[in-house]
């Protein structure tokens, strides 16, 4: 009887709760779409299970104060609305950011009607929506969005500042930094965060103007769509006479992974006459903790490793197996999103997705 009772309840808020992305949905189809898949609309702890895992192990999560909520799901008011995770307005208000030494801050565009937005060629503008009535009322041509105004000018949708409110840094209780994405990438108009992360793609980005391409919603990262990605990583094998170095570049403006709970590892395999042999392993990471042993984040006031790939660094790494005419080398470079050592301690064991290996970038030489 009781959980009927709630069911009676809860049916008629779901059918009648219509999310933001439903009206978004009637004009932009393809961007909603793929917004759906992406980290940010699935960044609560309703749709993350990797989040969910580190917010039940938060000494504030018992007291229900989800503080998190600041970067994973600013709009929320409530339990319910947390669901919502980023929503697009989200970012298509954030005006400007305001730094702080503990993180960042957005400052939001109080007019919820007003959308900022970047677009080459319109730098200046700030489109109302007009209908133009000509030829005595025969003709009506439509200006702007019937459902919003646009506002073209904000500089940080260009520079991609807009990603800094939320991506820049975070400091725990002890002043230590947990992680960081460089400022770089935020700064040039050519290539930046939303050049690499929100590549043009085919499709219109509305159903009432045409256009060829619109920016991925889908925002590629480690856990969706890494092999957009992998054109920003390069691998070369470089023959020594006492071995061989295998060279892996990171073009991306910021450390290859950035969040502490990533592993990247890169794995040879040497092929000769027909039969493969694994050669060692190795290991990109920066683990954080306190007293010489690794912790949760809000604990950590020490870096305890860092041998991360850096922003634009060329990485050599040695291998002393002497290759001869007809070798083969096949290189693997990728990632778990949770170090396998923290799985237990998060309780994510037998979690798929925490467990699985990501191959970012393949490449396969003969040696001459
Ligand atoms: C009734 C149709 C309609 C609805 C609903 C609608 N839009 Fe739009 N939107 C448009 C049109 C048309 C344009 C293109 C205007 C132009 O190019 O002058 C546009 C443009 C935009 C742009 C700027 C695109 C650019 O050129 O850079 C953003 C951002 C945007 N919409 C966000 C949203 C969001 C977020 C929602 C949901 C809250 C939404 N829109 C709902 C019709 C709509
Ligand atoms: C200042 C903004 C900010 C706040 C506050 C914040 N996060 Fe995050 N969090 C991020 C960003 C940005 C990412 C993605 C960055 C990355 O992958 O390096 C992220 C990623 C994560 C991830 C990795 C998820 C994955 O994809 O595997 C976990 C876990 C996480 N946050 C936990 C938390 C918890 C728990 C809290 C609250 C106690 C919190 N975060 C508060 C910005 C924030
Ligand atoms: C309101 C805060 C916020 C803003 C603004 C924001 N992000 Fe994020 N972003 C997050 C959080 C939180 C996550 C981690 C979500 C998770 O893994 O649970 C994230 C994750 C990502 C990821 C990783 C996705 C993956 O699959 O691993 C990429 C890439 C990313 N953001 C790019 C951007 C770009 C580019 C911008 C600017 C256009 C931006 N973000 C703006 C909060 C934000
Ligand atoms: C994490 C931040 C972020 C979120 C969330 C986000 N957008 Fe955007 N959006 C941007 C940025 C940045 C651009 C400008 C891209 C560029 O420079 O071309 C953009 C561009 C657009 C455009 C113009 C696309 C083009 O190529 O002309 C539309 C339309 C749009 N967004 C609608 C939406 C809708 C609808 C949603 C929700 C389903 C949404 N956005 C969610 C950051 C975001
Ligand atoms: C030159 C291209 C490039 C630029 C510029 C760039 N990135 Fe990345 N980003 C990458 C690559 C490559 C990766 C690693 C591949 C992957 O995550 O699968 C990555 C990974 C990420 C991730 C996932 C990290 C993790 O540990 O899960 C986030 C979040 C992210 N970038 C945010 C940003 C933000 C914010 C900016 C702007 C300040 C930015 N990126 C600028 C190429 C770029």
């Amino acid at each position: 009887m009781k959980k009927l009772l709630i069911l009676a309840v809860a049916l008629p808020s779901l059918l009648f709760a219509k999310s933001e992305m439903d009206t978004c949905m009637k004009c932009h189809p393809s961007i909603v779409e793929e917004f759906k898949g992406s980290m940010h609309k699935n960044s609560s702890f309703y749709d993350d299970e990797i989040h969910k895992a580190v917010w039940e192990k938060h000494p504030l999560h018992e007291k229900g104060d989800y503080k998190c909520s600041k970067c994973h799901a600013p709009s929320s008011q409530n339990e319910d609305s947390v669901k919502e995770g980023i929503s697009c307005s989200t970012c298509h208000t954030i005006k400007s950011v305001e730094q702080h030494a503990k993180s960042n801050s957005n400052v939001y565009e109080k007019d919820s009607k007003t959308f900022y937005s970047a677009e080459e060629g319109r730098e200046s503008e700030k489109v109302v929506y007009k209908q133009k009535t000509s030829m005595f009322g025969m003709n009506k041509t439509t200006v702007g969005s019937p459902y919003h105004d646009i506002d073209y000018t904000n500089e940080n949708f260009y520079t991609a500042e807009v990603c800094m409110g939320c991506h820049s840094h975070k400091q725990n209780s002890h002043e230590f930094t947990i992680c960081e994405t460089d400022k770089e990438g935020a700064k040039d108009k050519k290539q930046n965060c939303i050049t690499c992360h929100m590549p043009k793609v085919l499709g219109s980005a509305t159903t009432i103007r045409q256009s060829e391409k619109h920016a991925f919603h889908g925002f590629a990262g480690a856990r969706k769509h890494p092999e957009m990605l992998s054109q920003y990583v390069e691998i070369e094998l470089e023959k020594k006479a006492d071995g061989f170095n295998v060279i892996v570049e990171n073009k991306a403006s910021h450390n290859l992974l950035t969040h502490p709970l990533r592993v990247v590892e890169l794995r040879v395999n040497l092929i000769r006459d027909g039969k493969t042999t694994a050669l060692k392993t190795e290991k990109f990471m920066k683990i954080i903790g306190r007293d010489k042993e690794p912790s949760m984040p809000w604990i950590a006031n020490e870096v305890l490793v860092d041998s991360m790939i850096k922003k634009q660094e060329k990485r050599s790494v040695g291998y002393d197996n002497l290759l001869t005419s007809g070798d083969k080398i096949e290189v693997q470079l990728g990632y778990y999103v949770v170090n396998p050592k923290a799985l237990k301690k998060l309780s994510l064991e037998g979690n798929e997705e925490a467990e699985k290996f990501t191959t970012l970038k393949y490449k396969y030489f003969t040696i001459e």
